[in-house]
């Protein structure tokens, strides 16, 4: 059974539209844990975050971490915080190909231009969030080794250089 790729990086690196594309080229299933957190609780990541706090969010993911880390054959698209416990990087490492996404700042805002849905980018200087909690992660972003600036690249472009990595390593 082919191994999982696990898609990490800051919000608006192209997790979800490399990922979906990767999936499709590969004939594989696409997963994205937000989404699936989102499923399960019946309510949107920013309910989440301001009913249950952002510790409760941490645990749901670090449990969904555990429950796909057995499963195998699946792309997989990571929040963006998934690096802050080094455990969940340690778990998707140990059978599948982690591969972190990287993007300006300036790129990210304009990706994510009009976005609702991302709790800790709500309500004033966007541009200033991002780079403080890139700066705040950019170490635990670094631990990961294949790394992929996304900034100039197409999707198409990101997704063949991850393909070579997978095909080339999944002997
Ligand atoms: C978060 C990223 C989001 C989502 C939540 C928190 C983060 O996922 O999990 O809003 O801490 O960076 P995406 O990276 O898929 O947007």
């Amino acid at each position: 059974m082919n191994r999982n790729i696990i898609l990490v990086g800051f919000m608006g690196t192209g997790k979800t539209a490399v990922g979906n594309l990767l999936a499709s080229r590969l004939g594989m299933e696409f997963l994205d844990m937000d989404q699936v957190i989102v499923d399960r609780q019946g309510k949107p990541v920013s309910r989440i975050f301001s009913e249950d706090g952002e510790a409760y969010f941490r645990a749901l993911e670090r449990d969904l971490v555990r429950e796909l880390s057995r499963s195998s054959g699946l792309v997989i698209g990571a929040g963006g915080g998934i690096v802050l416990d080094p455990d969940n990087i340690e778990d998707f490492s140990r059978e599948g190909l982690v591969v972190c996404l990287r993007a300006r700042p300036e790129a990210i805002l304009k990706r994510l231009d009009g976005d609702t849905t991302r709790p800790l980018l709500a309500d004033g200087d966007k541009l200033g969030k991002i780079r403080s909690i890139i700066n705040t992660r950019s170490a635990l972003y670094d631990e990961i080794p294949l790394q992929i600036d996304t900034t100039e690249l197409s999707i198409d472009q990101v997704a063949d250089r991850i393909l070579e990595f997978y095909n080339g390593n999944n002997a």
